[in-house]
């Protein structure tokens, strides 16, 4: 036994023979990925913007993740994002809104947060007066905050979303029972928060991915931030600018990365700067 060992470690011989079983070990991963992508295929409807539930262990993460950024107990943390998942009201209105809209045909019927519930956690646990999100798509992230702010407000800390796309017909799933707390601003996201005016709490950025579109926008709403703002970006995973943005005005940086549940995307995630 020790002398196979020594031969498939310690001789170029060795490491020829392991090469069939190593290609086999990796080729199974991509059989497994496979299997993911028939099924999605078949079983979803999403093209972009793709929506999935967290693995057990990185929804747990994410609440960590969570609590570091808030400066807040992991339960407490753990305690709102439980809040959002066993809201039934929320559920069933967004099933309804997304077999009632004409984006039914490219949409998942059940609406699966993934990482909006690290969003949702964070304006309940900071409180936030104003929240700027840019990128609004079908609006169900603008939902999870909105859903956060009025719980926020029934416990007497109100708040409000403002929400930008330039694409017209954006945020069906942004509710009419959720508009008193939020609102979508149509036009082009640096040009909006250029004309913005009030103290931001919280800032996500959600829009166009481009690197130098979203340095933009971080430098267009830098004149609203105040030394307790948190800024976020849903870009993180492929860009390096609200770590740069983080430097350049004093926050630190922290990533999450997103692991979806049995789907072959390979995951976003969230970009703080606190
Ligand atoms: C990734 S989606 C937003 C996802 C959404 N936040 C969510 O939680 O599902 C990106 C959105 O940004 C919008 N967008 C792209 N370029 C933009 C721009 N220059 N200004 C404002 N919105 C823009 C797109 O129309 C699209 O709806």
């Amino acid at each position: 036994m020790s002398s196979l060992r020594s031969f498939v470690r310690h001789t170029a011989a060795g490491r020829l023979a392991l090469i069939p079983f190593r290609l086999g070990w990796a080729w199974l991963q991509a059989l497994k990925q496979a299997g993911r992508m028939a099924s999605w295929a078949f079983t979803s409807k999403e093209y972009y913007n793709h929506t999935y539930h967290l693995t057990p262990l990185n929804r747990r993460y994410l609440a960590e993740f969570t609590a570091v950024v808030a400066g807040r107990p992991w339960q407490e943390i753990e305690g709102y994002c439980r809040e959002l998942e066993e809201d039934r009201t929320l559920h069933d209105r967004l099933v309804a809104a997304t077999l009632a809209s004409p984006d039914r045909h490219n949409s998942d019927t059940e609406p699966r947060y993934g990482r909006r519930i690290g969003w949702y956690a964070l304006v309940r646990a900071l409180k936030p007066k104003v929240i700027v999100e840019t990128g609004v798509d079908r609006g169900l992230g603008t939902v999870v905050i909105a859903a956060a702010l009025k719980r926020n407000a029934a416990e007497g800390s109100p708040g409000r979303v403002y929400a930008t796309d330039i694409i017209a017909d954006c945020g069906h799933l942004f509710l009419p029972e959720y508009r008193d707390v939020g609102e979508i601003v149509l036009g082009d996201s640096v040009e909006t928060l250029k004309k913005f005016s009030q103290p931001v709490d919280l800032f996500l950025h959600d829009s166009d991915h481009r690197p130098e579109y979203e340095w933009a926008e971080f430098l267009a709403i830098e004149h609203c931030l105040h030394p307790g703002s948190i800024v976020l970006s849903d870009n993180s995973q492929q860009s390096v600018m609200l770590a740069k943005f983080a430097e350049k005005t004093g926050r630190k940086f922290l990533y999450f990365q997103d692991q979806p549940d049995r789907h072959w995307w390979p995951g976003d995630g969230i970009g703080a700067a606190f």
